[in-house]
């Protein structure tokens, strides 16, 4: 059963994160709400991946606050967070997910029954007993999907998953990521692809140097971006 609280919306208020002499995150605000998938974009080094460690509670900010549905404690029980790398255990594909249900604290009686189900759901039934390590890179992208699935969380957070796979690796993940967020699974993802942003996103978070430079409806962003390097990102340009 869920417990009637949700994680939404996840509110950054002037958010900064310095580590050291660099600032990594520059007095960034943003909502994200439920809703179709919000993908974060920019250049290398923009701030993308700091931004989703910050919203899955991972680093604190320096400066600022951040809630989770109005709360600011860092439970991360309601969150999920798929690196651009899966970190797989020396185990098998199911036993990988049992992993994943035994920290959700899922009854260990119905463990390997939500296992089948969730290696059904990334289209891994078939290589459940193959050590999860032997996997391609887009098979472990979708196990690592599964054992974040497995929390049953309200808000996933995904680190560019498809930025190391083949255009049909891509597709699977992309397939997986979509049906989560029609299932109501708030999806945050760092992209570099525009045509993933074409193909998934409701929202666009355009960051440059740490901050937000431009939130828009995805349409109105790839047809109308409002400033100047959102414009030459949309174009191909070269930003830095
Ligand atoms: N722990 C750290 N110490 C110092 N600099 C860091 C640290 N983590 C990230 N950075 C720097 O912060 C910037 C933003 O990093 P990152 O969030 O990884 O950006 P992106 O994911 O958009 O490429 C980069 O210039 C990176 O080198
Ligand atoms: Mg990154």
């Amino acid at each position: 059963m869920r417990a009637p609280v949700s994680d939404l919306p996840v509110i950054l208020d002037g958010v900064s994160v310095q580590a050291g002499a660099t600032t990594i995150l520059d007095h960034l605000s943003l909502t994200l709400s439920a809703g179709a998938p919000t993908l974060v974009i920019g250049p290398n080094g923009a701030g993308k991946s700091t931004l989703l460690r910050v919203c899955m509670g991972l680093i604190a900010p320096t400066e600022g606050r951040v809630t989770w549905g109005g709360r600011a404690d860092t439970d991360p029980a309601r969150r999920a967070f798929v690196f651009q790398r899966p970190v797989m255990l020396r185990r098998t594909a199911a036993a990988n997910i049992a992993y994943g249900l035994t920290h959700a604290g899922y009854p260990r009686e119905k463990r390997a029954v939500r296992a089948a189900e969730l290696l059904e759901r990334v289209g891994l039934s078939g290589l459940a007993a193959r050590s999860a390590r032997r996997l391609s890179g887009g098979e472990q992208q979708r196990l690592a999907l599964a054992r974040a699935l497995a929390r049953d969380p309200d808000l996933l957070l995904l680190d560019e998953p498809t930025a190391s796979l083949d255009p049909a690796a891509t597709r699977s993940v992309e397939d997986i990521i979509d049906s989560a967020a029609k299932s109501g699974i708030k999806v945050v993802m760092a992209s570099h692809d525009l045509g993933q942003v074409r193909r998934l996103a409701g929202d666009v978070v355009f960051m440059l140097r740490g901050t937000v430079c431009e939130h828009a409806r995805a349409e109105d962003f790839l047809r109308n971006p409002t400033t100047r390097e959102a414009a030459a990102f949309v174009r191909g340009d070269l930003v830095v």
